[in-house]
């Protein structure tokens, strides 16, 4: 079944489902990233910090998919917040991944300490007008982040990436995503090394519906309106995780995943306002 897709607020579209690439590397990298684009995701997800460029560019030219078939997001570290760094990191971006534009540039973290992701915007602000780069947006940002460049700018991020998975809902950030039109993508959608296989109301769901928990998690997130990015270097879980769009759960299913949510459901503690990833 087809992927289907939303429009951003540019006008600029994205597949409802996603490829992450974060930790897949070298030869076994590419084949996994190839793999993936072999079994039909659109839409692939890097980062300066993943080290992965490379592969990725060299798993979508193996593919010989249409460059305009393909979304291609990656992220700028916080190393590389200044103005000049975030445009210098860019185009390094784009010569390690052989591509001449971005579809989607993401600042990785706000990194709040270090007090620059305002540059960073700007930056991409620019590099948008130039058409390096189609979409712009931002990943764990807060309201408060997000306030801070819209104010500045003028300019609306298209996508914030957040963490969300059912320990980590995201309620109240997805709210304020919403009101200002951004598309939440949602990383570690499965939950990574502590997914909820087997709490009730996904196995459940699972076995009502003749699927697998992960494909009730990913489809969760899509009714959610999210963007799930999930990774796995296996092709069959590959398949598994894009075909989430031939069964519907009903409002009481998605609101019982939503309920194992926990005020410290995240993975590692990556409070946007404290954690520092350069
Ligand atoms: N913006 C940010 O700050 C940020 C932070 C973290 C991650 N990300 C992005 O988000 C992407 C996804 O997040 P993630 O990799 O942390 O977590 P995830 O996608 O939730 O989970 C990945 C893990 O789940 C396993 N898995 C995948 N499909 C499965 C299935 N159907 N059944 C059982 N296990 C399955 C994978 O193993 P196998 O590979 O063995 O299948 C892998 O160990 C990353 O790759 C990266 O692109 C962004």
């Amino acid at each position: 079944m087809a992927t289907p897709t939303y429009e951003l607020n540019d006008g600029n579209t994205l597949p409802a489902i996603g490829f992450g690439t974060y930790p897949l590397r070298g030869d076994e990298g590419v084949a996994a990233i190839r793999s993936a684009i072999e079994v039909g995701y659109r839409l692939v997800d890097t980062a300066v910090n993943y080290g992965n460029e490379s592969e990725v560019g060299e798993a979508i030219r193996q593919s010989g998919l249409p460059r305009d078939e393909l979304r291609v997001t990656s992220k700028i570290p916080g190393r590389h917040h200044g103005y000049d760094d975030a445009v210098r990191s860019t185009h390094e971006s784009l010569e390690r991944l052989g591509l001449e534009y971005l579809d989607l540039h993401l600042i990785h973290w706000p990194n709040p300490r270090l007090g620059r992701y305002a540059e960073a915007w700007s930056a991409l602000v620019d590099l948008q007008k130039e058409g390096l780069v189609r979409s712009i947006g931002v990943s764990n940002f807060s309201p408060e982040h997000l306030e801070r460049i819209i104010d500045d700018s003028g300019v609306t991020p298209a996508v914030n990436q957040v963490e969300l998975h059912p320990y980590f809902p995201q309620a109240v950030m997805r709210d304020v995503n919403e009101g200002y039109g951004i598309r939440t993508e949602s990383w570690s959608p499965l939950g990574k090394r502590q997914a909820p296989f087997t709490e009730g109301p996904v196995a459940g769901a699972a076995e009502r519906y003749g699927v697998t928990p992960g494909q009730v998690i990913l489809r969760w997130q899509v009714q959610l309106g999210a963007i799930p990015i999930p990774k796995s270097a296996t092709p069959e879980r590959q398949r598994q995780n894009l075909d989430v769009f031939g069964f519907e759960l009903t409002a009481e299913e998605v609101a019982a995943i939503s309920g194992l949510g926990r005020a410290d459901g995240r993975l590692f503690g990556g409070d946007p306002d404290t954690h520092e990833e350069m």
